[in-house]
């Protein structure tokens, strides 16, 4: 690398790969403790990380990487939503043709609405398992009850970001879900009115539903939900990494048994002799203090780890795995699209979206308590769960024996909700009649 203060023109021709490279990459590849924490610190992506992380953090089947899947799968939306959107019109008379433009005339078009669709899906289960995976090692207990409560909202926003996208090919199944779906809406008492006509802009699924969708698909929603998930990794470092079971934090290497200068000091050999060893633990200045959680006095940083490469290869492995599997199933199954709307022709039975297709099943029992009454009980004890199991025990560890009743309670819900998704999507015919798939 030539220096600043170099002027001859061609020397810095020479030099000039090696200076651009320097100056976005200031270290080189770590070799040493200092070189992999200044690794982590220099880089903007990466300083978003701590410099060392706790081993556990990095068990595969602790977290199996799902909460990283969330949010690559999002990363994967953007991108192709962002291309998407060279193409699209949100116009009732143009939306349906520019699909059809997409499978004929646009290059990758076809693969691109794949890739979409796709990942829009995989989102909403892998969502939905973080958070049982969350739930079922007690990782909600303090301090981490208001990151759960963000975690619940980012379910709502991202099962409400796909159910706007769902509309926007202006084919029969996105017309008649949205009919559907925003049908449920209004069941609410007293403001379902108003909330289907909000979404609506009118009284049915027209022009202006198209548009409103599509604002707060490619605009509104998309913000929400990165400013969320932008909280929910800073409330992740705050609250002291992932969380882990109680015996993880014991010292062990590292945390020297001495006796306690104090005690022998104070008194006379024979109590010396006799002082109980005590733990002493290493002291940490401010720089310490700002690297995050692990280095704070008290912890102990026995079982951690550097982040480079520890945290950060495990990362690209989890977005490797993310985008071969998008790449792989949008190669083999294209994304449905049906006949143009036809309002006089409602298809029968006309379903819901998947995942709300449980919510669809609930209505037809009870279009209240199905569409709206339990759903919302549903979310509000969700919000509340960690206010009210308040006991520690078994945080960190999956279906922990301290944590049985909680983990039955939620298990029988979580399997209740897949049962009723279930029925909607196999076993519901004409007028939602119960028709055997086999
Ligand atoms: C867009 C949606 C979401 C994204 C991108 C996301 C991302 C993440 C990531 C990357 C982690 C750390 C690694 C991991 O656990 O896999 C995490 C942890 C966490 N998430 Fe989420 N998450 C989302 C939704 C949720 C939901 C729905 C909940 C619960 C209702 C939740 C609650 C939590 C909690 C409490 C932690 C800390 C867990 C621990 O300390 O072990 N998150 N999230």
């Amino acid at each position: 690398m030539s220096k600043p203060t170099d002027t001859s023109p061609w020397k810095a021709m020479i030099a000039l790969p090696e200076n651009v490279w320097h100056s976005i990459f200031r270290n080189p590849l770590p070799s040493s403790d200092l070189g992999r924490a200044s690794t982590s610190f220099t880089n903007f992506f990466l300083h978003l990380h701590p410099v060392k992380v706790h081993r556990n953090s990095l068990r595969a089947t602790f977290t199996f990487g799902l909460g990283l899947i969330s949010f690559f799968l999002f990363f994967i939306l953007v991108v192709t939503g962002i291309l998407l959107m060279f193409y699209y019109v949100p116009s009732t008379s143009q939306a349906y043709d520019r699909m059809l433009d997409l499978r004929g005339t646009v290059a990758f078009g076809i693969f691109l609405r794949n890739m979409h669709r796709w990942s829009a899906h995989g989102m909403v289960a892998a969502v939905f398992l973080h958070m049982c995976r969350v739930f079922l090692t007690g990782s909600y207990k303090p301090p981490r009850e208001f990151n759960w409560v963000l975690g619940v909202l980012l379910l709502l926003v991202t099962l409400f970001m796909s159910f706007t996208g769902y509309l926007l090919p202006w084919d029969q199944l996105a017309f008649w879900a949205i009919t559907v779906g925003t049908s449920i809406a209004s069941y609410a008492p007293l403001v379902g009115k108003q909330v289907k006509f909000l979404l609506l802009g009118d009284a049915t699924v027209g022009q202006e539903a198209l548009l409103r969708f599509y604002v707060l698909h490619v605009a509104v929603l998309p913000a929400v939900l990165s400013m969320l998930v932008a909280i929910h990794f800073w409330r992740i470092r705050k609250d002291g990494g992932l969380s882990r079971p109680a015996e993880e934090d014991e010292p062990t290497a590292g945390v020297e048994l001495v006796t306690a200068p104090a005690v022998v000091m104070a008194t006379s050999p024979a109590a010396a002799a006799a002082a109980k060893p005590v733990l002493q633990r290493r002291q940490y200045g401010i720089q310490g203090l700002v690297r995050g959680p692990f280095t704070k006095i008290g912890n102990t940083p026995d079982r951690s780890v550097f982040s480079w490469p520890n945290l950060f290869m495990a990362e690209l492995v989890v977005f490797l795995i993310t985008v071969a599997g998008v790449l792989l199933v949008s190669l083999y199954f294209n994304a449905p699209l049906e006949e143009p709307v036809n309002i006089m022709h409602p298809p029968n039975p006309a379903k819901a979206p998947w995942y709300f297709l449980g919510l669809q099943e609930q209505v037809s029992y009870s279009a209240f308590w199905g569409g709206v009454g339990i759903p919302t009980i549903e979310v509000v004890l969700l919000l509340l769960v960690p206010y009210l199991d308040r006991k520690i025990a078994g945080v960190g560890r999956w279906f922990a024996r301290e944590r049985l009743l909680a983990n039955s309670l939620f298990l029988t819900f979580v399997v209740i909700n897949v049962i009723l998704i279930v029925i909607g999507t196999f076993f519901r015919g004409p007028n939602w009649e119960f028709v055997s798939p086999w």
